[in-house]
């Protein structure tokens, strides 16, 4: 027979492990972009007043609130499925007292309409980004800036390619 403690553990491991299968299966597993890559997004970005920061698989928060202290004027929200994640990201959130300005969802961005999105950015697999290339095209709004790392939307011809010497590259796209 289990014991109470030995079917708490059982079921926080189905809980945490249920979702990052999901998630890898279906948009990409959880690798945190690398913190030296933030400048090459904000850079692209080009954040204007009052613009919202969408991130689709948020993961632990890193590019989110790294872009919500850099840009006090824009509102940042952020779309994670996995449930540990969204607590870790959750909590940081209200560590850093922006609790006004930046949101995250425990949801998959499938289910999330994109069409108040400034700025959007990403990091998922080539898969996922050919079935978000057709989201973007009914939801976006003209003028919207996409930024997805490491791989480019599929047919789609990038407004500018931030790459270097060693490092993976980031796309911009612009809605027209
Ligand atoms: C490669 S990680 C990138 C994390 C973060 N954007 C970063 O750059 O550090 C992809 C993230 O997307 C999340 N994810 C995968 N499928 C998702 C979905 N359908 N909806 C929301 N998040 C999803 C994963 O849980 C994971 O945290």
């Amino acid at each position: 027979m289990y014991e109470i403690s030995q079917l708490i553990l059982l079921l926080m491991l189905i809980l945490i492990l249920t979702p990052a299968v999901y998630a890898s299966y279906t948009a990409a597993p959880f690798i945190p972009t690398k913190k030296g890559d933030i400048a090459r997004i904000i850079r692209l970005a080009r954040f204007k007043k009052n613009d919202l920061f969408m991130e689709l698989g948020a993961g632990n928060g890193r590019i989110m609130l790294a872009i919500a202290k850099n840009h006090p004027q824009i509102k940042v929200s952020g779309i994670e499925i996995h449930p540990l994640l969204w607590l870790i990201i959750t909590i940081r959130i209200l560590i850093n007292g922006l609790g006004k300005r930046v949101k995250v969802k425990l949801d998959s961005f499938n289910r999330q309409n994109l069409k108040e999105a400034d700025v959007i950015y990403c990091f998922l697999m080539p898969k996922p980004m050919e079935k978000l290339k057709e989201k973007f095209k009914r939801e976006c709004r003209k003028g919207t800036r996409i930024i997805s790392r490491a791989f480019p939307i599929p047919g789609w011809k990038a407004q500018e390619i931030s790459a270097g010497k060693n490092e993976l590259p980031i796309y911009l796209y612009q809605i027209k």
